[in-house]
């Protein structure tokens, strides 16, 4: 599978493709179905012999007729094909590893009074400062390949952890590095302005977010590092105050928001997402009912963390709540080294599945179509249909409910980005 054309076959392709939803089938599932493929883009979805019918009429179903006798490739599936799976929040640029912490931390230690005491995402923020964009570059590379390997073709990648502006700089290149590599998951990258005050900032919150308002996210945003803007907004972070300047420059800039929202504490962040017009609220384990009502009002999609709530022993956030006000539902790992040491967003999925209640086509949506529209990416990717890139992914599995079976590492045959096998 590269260029050209080629079609893919397999028992069940699951669409996501709204349009084919129906009762009792939310993921809009073809049986016995495939997929054409030209340059890189979907052109047919459907039963397996309406589609290979288009392979034998004249010019085999439109784009390069010319050749006529032109051989197009057919690859059989064994099992189940999905869309490529998008990974709405992630810290992965991150250096290091909180090994010691989280043994601390095993011990009882607090996650809050860890970071409060110079820990946490400060100790990250020390093996960032030292990496040179290089090293970040290809820590971060050989991350989206292992992604990639459980089946993840675009990941949103946020900064956070340098907390100067050449670092954070420095995080941000290596996206923007890895976003001009086909052959790895597609990259969204976000500026993550508001995480913690580096020491030099010496406890002056006020002082720094304005720093970051006024210079760097302009520097950041006038060198086109970044599509989204996240605050980590919460009781022992950024207050919505100090948070307003920066996010409303964001917006200004033309930039999307999403953020740190309700992770600890309810400190009115879902609602300043709502006001904001905010792409997404993350976390959430800590919402009340006005911030749930508000996200329904505005349309911001609740991002689900369930790694990061099971590694922080929290409950849940309040699930029934968020799809009662139709609130949209994405699944997503926060892959980073203190709450959610993992790059697994099939264990958040399963997670998300087991330990938040969602039901299996709400965490497979939540992972594909959901995520890859509070990504900005509807019309490119998180579905199998007729003009989105072909981002899928060949499963080794029977059926889609098998997904969040093999706890966190379901097996791919195929994962395919843009027409491009990424792994497999
Ligand atoms: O999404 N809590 C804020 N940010 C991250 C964790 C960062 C860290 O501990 O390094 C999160 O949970
Ligand atoms: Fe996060």
């Amino acid at each position: 599978m590269s260029g050209g054309r080629f079609a893919i076959t397999a028992p069940r392709v699951v669409t996501c493709d709204p349009a084919r939803a129906r009762p009792g089938d939310a993921l809009g599932v073809v049986e016995d179905g495939a997929i054409l493929v030209e340059d890189g883009v979907i052109v047919a979805v459907g039963p397996r012999a309406e589609v290979l019918a288009r392979l034998d009429s004249a010019g085999g179903g439109g784009g390069g007729g010319g050749g006529g006798e032109e051989k197009v490739r057919v690859f059989a599936a064994p099992g189940v094909i999905t869309p490529g799976l998008v990974d709405a929040h992630t810290h992965a640029p991150w250096m290091g590893s909180r090994d010691a912490e989280y043994a601390v931390r095993l011990a009882g230690g607090d996650y809050e009074a860890i970071a409060a005491a110079g820990g946490g995402i400060v100790a990250t923020m020390r093996a960032v400062r030292t990496a040179s964009v290089e090293a970040i570059q290809a820590t971060l590379a050989a991350r989206l390949r292992r992604m990639a390997a459980l089946g993840v073709t675009t990941v949103e990648a946020k900064s956070g952890y340098g907390l100067d502006e050449a670092s954070e700089r420095r995080q941000l290149d290596a996206v923007a590095e890895a976003g001009r590599d086909p052959s790895l998951p597609r990259v969204v990258p976000t500026y993550l302005a508001l995480h913690a005050v580096p020491p030099e900032a010496a406890g002056d919150r006020e002082a720094y977010a304005r720093v970051v308002g006024e210079r760097w996210l302009p520097a950041m945003a006038a060198a086109g590092l970044c599509r989204y803007v996240d605050a980590y907004v919460d009781r022992s972070a950024f207050s919505v105050a100090q948070a307003r300047p920066v996010l409303e420059k964001a917006r200004a800039l033309g930039l999307g928001v999403r953020l740190h929202a309700g992770q600890f504490a309810d400190v009115g962040a879902v609602e300043f997402a709502a006001e904001l017009g905010a792409a997404s609220a993350d976390h959430l384990e800590v919402v009340g009912p006005a911030g749930i009502a508000a996200m329904g009002a505005a349309g911001v999609a609740a991002v689900l963390l369930p790694v990061a709530s099971f590694t922080l022993r929290q409950a849940p956030p309040p699930v029934d709540a968020l799809r009662a006000a139709g609130v949209p539902l994405v699944v997503a790992s926060d892959a980073n080294p203190g709450t959610a040491p993992t790059e697994s967003l099939p264990l958040a999925m399963a997670f998300g599945a087991r330990l938040y209640g969602l039901t299996v086509p709400e965490v497979i949506l939540g992972a594909t179509r959901e995520a890859a529209r509070t990504l900005g990416l509807a019309e490119v990717t998180g579905a199998l249909r007729g003009g989105l890139q072909a981002d899928l992914v060949a499963w080794d599995l029977p059926h889609e409910n098998a997904l969040i079976q093999p706890w966190g590492a379901p097996r791919t045959t195929a994962v395919v980005r843009g027409g491009t096998v990424l792994a497999g």
